[in-house]
């Protein structure tokens, strides 16, 4: 069955959590899609786990549509949204509404996904009122991450906490019909799924969110180098695949790959007039 806003928010009002994964790419996106996960995201992220930069800065509205697209043709029951990448939405309504517009023409999206509280409500708005459905982002939002000083967990004092009440609130009654909250205290987290009539999705903001996301390199084990607390690997997929290709590596050398059964064959007598014409006999 098909994941739609409609699900996704039922699944709050019955207790059944929403799974979210990131992807970004077909063949990734086919199999979470196989597995019943209910929502793939095509995160910002791309930039760090695929690209190699440093943050989610760099990212552009073509590097997203080409991965969105992707996802999209694998994703046949997820909901597929798609993050719009840093300055798609910040200079004005109607460049966001474009840019909006473009991620599900063009990438085949559900939703988009864009980070901020209030000050973002008024984009929001104009993207709902396009039949856009729009995911909010609030909490530790990685496009922020010169004006934050760093990756930092969001809304420990009374003030942040109170504003991101408040922002909650304030992109729910704009339209947003889901929110991620990453990297908020879980009890902080916990008060604002309460409030909140949508589905909230947690990333390293505790289990009382309505569901949870998280980057698809870290929960398999190919992330390199520093992965955050919030993150609990549940396979080992890097060391598989370094084996695999160690293997593949050693065989080759030795010989050993490819072997009798990775071979086509050819006729007798064909090959024997090659030999002769050749004169290689
Ligand atoms: O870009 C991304 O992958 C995200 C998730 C971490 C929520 O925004």
């Amino acid at each position: 069955m098909k994941n739609t806003v409609s699900t996704l928010l039922k699944q709050k009002q019955s207790g059944d959590k929403i799974t979210m994964l990131t992807a970004y790419d077909y063949t990734t996106a086919k199999i979470m899609d196989e597995c019943g996960v209910n929502s793939i995201l095509i995160g910002d992220s791309l930039g760090m786990v695929m690209l190699g930069y440093e943050n989610t800065l760099p990212v552009t509205m073509e590097d997203m549509i080409h991965h969105t697209a992707a996802v999209s043709r694998g994703a046949v029951n997820t909901f597929v949204v798609a993050d719009m990448p840093f300055m798609s939405y910040q200079v004005s309504v109607e460049q966001a509404v474009i840019n909006a517009g473009r991620l599900i023409k063009e990438g085949g999206a559900n939703a988009v996904k864009l980070e901020g509280g209030a000050d973002v409500c008024d984009v929001i708005k104009a993207i709902v009122k396009a039949s856009i459905p729009v995911v909010a982002h609030l909490g530790l939002t990685p496009q922020s991450v010169n004006a934050f000083g760093g990756f930092k967990v969001q809304g420990k004092s009374l003030e942040a906490a109170r504003t991101l009440i408040a922002d909650a609130l304030k992109i729910q009654e704009a339209g947003a019909c889901m929110v991620v909250l990453e990297g908020i205290p879980a009890k902080l987290a916990d008060i604002i799924t309460k409030k909140l009539t949508i589905p909230t999705i947690g990333i390293g903001a505790g289990n009382g969110c309505d569901g949870q996301v998280l980057v698809y390199q870290d929960m398999l084990g190919l992330t390199i180098g520093h992965t955050a607390k919030f993150v609990k690997r549940f396979a080992e997929a890097g060391e598989l695949m370094r084996k695999g290709i160690s293997d593949y590596i050693d065989e080759t050398k030795s010989g050993v790959f490819p072997a009798e059964e990775h071979t086509y064959k050819i006729d007798d007598e064909v090959i024997a007039e090659i030999i002769k014409e050749e004169g290689l006999e």
